[in-house]
């Protein structure tokens, strides 16, 4: 079945999105919207006016609620109120290098924050499936050559990866001691790469810091040229979730499980080899390392390995590296160029399910 039909079953469920205003959310919100979904996001306000939210005016097609989830009582009012059917749990502190300046508010989102969603998950009875976006980096990294595995040891060793490892271990808890007994709530964590897709401008991060660079003609300064990640659209683990969440709803005990969705191979390339496509799609730009010697801590390798996903969801990523590079840079040239970038978001999330390259 194609992946457009799999996805009619989101229309006119209600659907609560936490980390709506920030770059995969304000992607997944939009296209549950584009399925005929109901759709309520929790999140802090955007940070920046020209985040994806705030030009894709995602805030006029769904319900969205400023709520800071670290508030367990704010958290629980709309979630009785709003009565979701399925939940996609995405807000989090998602910096690695903000997580060393900030650890503490990093632990209090991306754990008790966790935490205050699902106990107000528990005290509804609308909820049929919860997705629950860790992270890759949840994983014990051990720097080695092959994928980790779902079953893999967690770990971390900065606060953001640690928050994540925790934050799986929390979702094991209540999945265990709560929701299974219920034989309604069906909860999954899903672990994806690195993406990247138009309208993310955070700080800190090699793709939008490319843009960046080369809107501004200035060369693209990588610290960390060598260090391999496995890059993807942010469609592709967007469509993994969508997949997953329809799975759990309809059984809930059966896809209750931890899952990854990450690239192929040919995705996992190291950081020099992403700002030379995006330079490549671009059309121009350069590149100058710049190594810093007191940078904090950050892993060499992460691959992920999606058996799993590929064999008993058949879900399978659908653009290759180039492809991907090539989408998320079209997204910025377009709306640099004055296209609206709702229209042209839309426009990839059809092209995207219609299999289009
Ligand atoms: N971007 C990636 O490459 C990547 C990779 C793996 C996992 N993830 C995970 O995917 C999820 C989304 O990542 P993103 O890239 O869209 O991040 P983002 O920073 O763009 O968005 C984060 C969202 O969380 C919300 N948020 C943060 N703190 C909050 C709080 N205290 N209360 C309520 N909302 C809060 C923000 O308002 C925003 O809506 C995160 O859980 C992240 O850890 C991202």
């Amino acid at each position: 079945m194609n992946l457009d039909k799999k996805l009619t079953f989101y229309k006119g469920r209600r659907v609560l999105v936490t980390g709506d205003t920030g770059f995969k959310g304000s992607w997944l919100s939009l296209w549950l919207a584009e399925l005929g979904a109901e759709v309520a996001g929790v999140a802090l306000p955007p940070e920046r006016s020209e985040d994806h939210y705030n030009v894709a005016e995602i805030g006029a097609m769904i319900q969205h609620y400023d709520q800071d989830i670290r508030d367990a009582e704010g958290t629980e009012r709309i979630i009785a109120e709003f009565q979701p059917e399925i939940v996609f749990h995405l807000a989090a502190q998602a910096l690695v290098r903000l997580s060393y300046r900030q650890p503490r508010e990093t632990f209090e989102t991306n754990l008790m924050g966790s935490v205050n969603l699902l106990e107000a998950v528990r005290k509804v009875d609308s909820v049929r499936a919860v997705i629950y976006v860790t992270s890759d980096k949840c994983y014990r990294n051990k720097e080695w050559e092959w994928g980790y595995r779902e079953n893999d040891e967690l770990g971390g060793r900065d606060p953001y990866s640690a928050s994540k490892a925790a934050a799986e271990l929390v979702l094991t808890a209540y999945r265990e001691s709560f929701f299974r007994a219920t034989g309604r709530i069906g909860a999954a964590s899903v672990r994806a790469g690195n993406v990247i897709g138009g309208g993310d401008w955070s700080l800190d991060r090699i793709f939008p810091d490319c843009i960046r660079s080369l809107a501004n003609g200035k060369p693209i300064r990588l610290r960390n040229p060598r260090a391999v990640r496995p890059w993807q659209h942010v469609l592709e683990p967007l469509s993994g979730y969508l997949l997953l969440g329809r799975r759990l709803f309809e059984e809930p005990q059966r896809w209750s499980e931890a899952w990854n969705f990450g690239p192929s191979n040919e995705g996992q390339r190291t950081v020099e080899e992403l700002a030379r496509e995006v330079i490549r799609s671009w059309g121009a730009g350069s590149i100058e390392i710049e190594p810093e010697p007191n940078a904090p801590h950050e892993e060499k390798r992460l691959f992920l390995n999606c058996d799993k996903a590929w064999g008993r969801l058949e879900w399978r990523p659908r653009w290759d590296f180039a492809t991907a590079v090539r989408k998320a840079v079209e997204w910025y040239r377009a709306t640099r160029e004055g296209e609206s970038a709702g229209e042209f978001s839309r426009r990839q999330i059809q092209q995207y399910m219609g299999g289009e390259k």
